[in-house]
């Protein structure tokens, strides 16, 4: 406890910045040897051979149907909404990334935000009701952090009024709840394979769905609306979304990784959780308990300003100089953002629990670019900013940032 915190004028803790989603690697022989084998089939994209295994094995690995690879998470979501038959107004959660809202928009649907749970930062499906229009054609849940929504409630409002419902699972890639793929959840889910995901394609994503009807319209949506084998016919005014041969070499590669990485931001996880254990005003939150089987790729930490003497603002600027770059997942809410503000004014007075709890949460780094031991130190010195935090805010002040 004696270490000087680097915002005081020590030494910062790392010499080299530590990000969130910093990205992990995989065997770069196995990679290797699947880009040569692109290179000798001459074959980039349109659905290629390693897409198609790729395809497979994911679909093996989820346990899902159909899991069709696309681009990349925001397609994705586009794709999915289309399908979906979306139009008019549709219910979304503010505390997510702003792809989820902006493929709605991008599609002139008009984005009604609602609140999440405070217990697991997902949306709350008592606040659905109220929102709903004669003008809402569906509802958009996102498993924050791999927490999987309440799904039952959320169909059950969903069917009452003839909703469809589509998940966005970009952050629970692997994780299971009542003895099933979370991503096999509602009609149909999105994920995404960002670098800074856990299972990672470079660049990509995927639909997943167990319907064969909208696996067809989605692999015709998905290519221009080329029908079939049919390279002259088309049936739809389509989109390219289709993912590249070298984003599924990285994807077949990465596969082989996701039981090791699971267990090192598992190890990773505990070390945060004992370190950051009686902080006062600091709260690490535990997956849900939904969960049955988990990534632990976010490590989410929330700060009560008033117990813990600063705020989540002024201790990721403590991190920041001890070169641990936190981030504020997801501030603000959606709803806050310029282009919403401005659509759509007040829209964001009514979701207090979104507005909280995005003035308060950060995530830690992990995965395999940190080690519980340097888990640990994170941890230690949250727990010494805490304890000096009136020497800390005033050199905040004297640097012109509180
Ligand atoms: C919850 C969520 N939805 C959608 C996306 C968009 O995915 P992509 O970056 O692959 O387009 C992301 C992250 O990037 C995300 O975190």
């Amino acid at each position: 406890m004696s270490r000087t915190l680097a915002i005081l004028g020590g030494k910062p803790l790392f010499d080299e910045p530590m990000h969130v989603g910093r990205p992990n690697l995989p065997d770069r022989r196995h990679f290797d040897k699947l880009v040569d084998t692109m290179f000798s089939n001459r074959w980039f994209t349109n659905y290629g051979p390693l897409v198609k295994i790729l395809q497979a094995r994911l679909e093996e690995r989820l346990r899902v149907k159909h899991c069709i690879p696309i681009c990349n998470g925001t397609v994705a979501l586009e794709l999915a909404y289309r399908a979906a038959g979306f139009h008019g107004e549709v219910i979304v959660p503010a505390f997510t990334f702003v792809a989820t809202a902006h493929a709605l928009e991008w599609q002139r649907i008009k984005p009604v935000f609602c609140d999440i749970r405070e217990s697991d930062f997902t949306l709350d499906p008592s606040c659905v009701e109220e929102l709903i229009t004669d003008r809402t054609t569906g509802i958009v849940g996102v498993h924050v952090f791999g927490n999987p929504c309440d799904h039952r409630s959320i169909a059950e409002t969903a069917g009452r009024h003839g909703l469809g419902v589509v998940y966005d699972a970009a952050h629970a890639f692997m994780n299971e709840t009542d003895g099933m793929s979370v991503c096999s959840l509602g009609s149909m889910s999105i994920l995404s394979f960002h670098a800074t995901k856990f299972f990672s394609t470079f660049e990509g994503g995927a639909i997943v769905t167990d319907d064969d009807d909208l696996a067809e319209k989605i692999r015709l949506m998905m290519n221009f609306g080329f029908a079939g084998r049919e390279k002259d016919r088309v049936d739809y005014i389509g989109i390219n979304g289709k993912m590249t041969e070298i984003c599924a070499a990285m994807g077949l590669a990465m596969l082989e990784q996701v039981d090791r990485l699971a267990e090192i931001n598992r190890i990773n996880f505990e070390a945060y959780l004992e370190a950051l254990e009686g902080i006062p005003g600091i709260a690490c939150r535990t997956p849900s308990p939904a969960l049955s089987a988990r990534n632990w790729q976010y490590v989410v930490a929330t700060v009560d300003e008033e117990s813990f003497g600063l705020s989540r603002d002024s201790l990721v600027e403590v991190l920041e100089a001890e070169n641990v770059l936190a981030r504020k997942y997801f501030y603000p809410g959606c709803h806050r953002h310029e282009p919403y503000c401005r659509t759509f004014p007040g829209s964001g007075r009514e979701l207090p629990v979104t507005d909280r709890l995005s003035e308060m949460v950060m995530c830690l780094p992990t995965g395999e670019a940190v080690t519980p031991a340097m888990a640990r130190m994170i941890g230690d010195s949250i727990r010494l900013a805490g304890v000096r935090a009136g020497e800390v805010r005033a050199a905040l002040k004297e640097g012109g940032h509180a």
